[in-house]
């Protein structure tokens, strides 16, 4: 790529749960964004989130209430692709995570944009390398890896894929730090990254210590929450094995390592629940029952917690 582009217009292409709140962010910070998705009823439906978004961030101290509409004006909606990504410096593909269809696009893409253009992925778990392989121009393509809800979560993934120049991660890094993201290199594009990776982790073994009849799932949960998941927001898994010495860890993992769930295959306990639709909040019975009252607590719950996450993080 020669020149370093100028990355004032995005495009997000996938205006579901992940894209609505990606474009929020843009355009919260002063850039034009274009919000493309299949169907009218999508894109009206994310503008009315993205609204309720900026009202509720508002009364809770982050951002204001004048803000709100400006930001929404600086979104534009479309159906149709080449329109939407045509004055783009940025294209951040945020549609469903379905590897054919992701290659499709990325070679649309990559057929539609300038080649200063920098074509950006959400995947959660899935190589940016292998999604790229049908473009031409792969050194401008990389991942992103935002985090539910992206306008709350700080962290993105920036994930180089085997052909990802270093000037794309430059200016990936750049713009992501201009609007108030905290951008992390992941160096090798393997699958899940860094942050699903470690989180799954911990699912595996949750699900497996049930599966033992170890624990009930509440008390898994419990175990974590009031236990060692206070104590993450200031002390990583790393810090954490410094902190107690690492003489100590090797001991602990001489004796635990062969009791903890190893298997490369999902759970039957989890294949059994999803085959007789125990869903979780989709059929209202997942690892526990979940009343409509029950889901709506839990969520006003987190949602709660991330607002005083974020305000206290602001302060620091
Ligand atoms: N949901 C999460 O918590 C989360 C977190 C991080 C990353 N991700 C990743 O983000 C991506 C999107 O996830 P989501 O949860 O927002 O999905 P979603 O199903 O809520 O939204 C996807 C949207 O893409 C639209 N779409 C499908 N094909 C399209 C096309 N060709 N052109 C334009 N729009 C198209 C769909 O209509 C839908 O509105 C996935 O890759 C997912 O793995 C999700």
């Amino acid at each position: 790529m020669g020149v370093m582009p100028n990355l004032k217009n995005i495009a997000v292409v996938g205006a579901g749960m992940m894209g609505h709140g990606i474009a929020q962010i843009f355009a919260t910070h002063g850039h034009k964004v274009i919000l493309l998705d299949v169907s009218d009823e999508i894109l009206t439906k994310a503008i009315e989130n993205i609204r309720a978004n900026l009202i509720l961030l508002a009364r809770s101290g982050i951002g204001s209430e004048k803000e709100i509409e400006p930001s929404i004006e600086r979104i534009t909606t479309t159906r149709n692709m080449e329109e939407g990504v045509s004055g783009a410096r940025l294209v951040i593909e945020s549609i469903p995570e379905d590897l054919n269809l992701k290659q499709n696009l990325f070679q649309k893409l990559d057929a539609l944009c300038p080649f200063d253009t920098i074509l950006a992925t959400n995947t959660s778990v899935m190589s940016i390398t292998e999604i790229a392989s049908k473009a031409s121009k792969r050194e401008r393509i990389v991942g992103t890896h935002f985090w539910n809800p992206p306008y709350l979560i700080p962290l993105v993934e920036v994930i180089k894929g085997q052909d990802t120049s270093a000037q794309t991660i430059d200016a990936v890094f750049d713009l992501l730090k201009s609007i108030k993201k905290y951008p992390v290199l992941v160096k090798k594009d393997v699958p899940g990254f860094v942050g699903n990776r470690l989180q799954h982790a911990l699912w595996r073994e949750a699900i497996s210590i049930v599966e033992q009849g170890i624990a009930d799932p509440a008390t898994v949960d419990e175990v974590i929450k009031k236990g060692f998941g206070v104590r993450l927001p200031v002390l990583g898994p790393l810090e954490n094995a410094d902190m107690v010495g690492l003489d100590l860890t090797l001991q602990i993992h001489q004796y635990i390592l062969k009791h903890i769930e190893r298997s490369p295959d999902p759970s039957p306990l989890l294949r059994q629940k999803v085959e007789q639709q125990e869903l979780g909040f989709k059929t209202g019975r997942g690892f526990q029952g979940w009343t409509t009252e029950a889901m709506e607590r839990c969520r006003k719950q987190l949602l709660k917690h991330l607002i005083a996450w974020h305000q206290r993080s602001e302060k620091d």
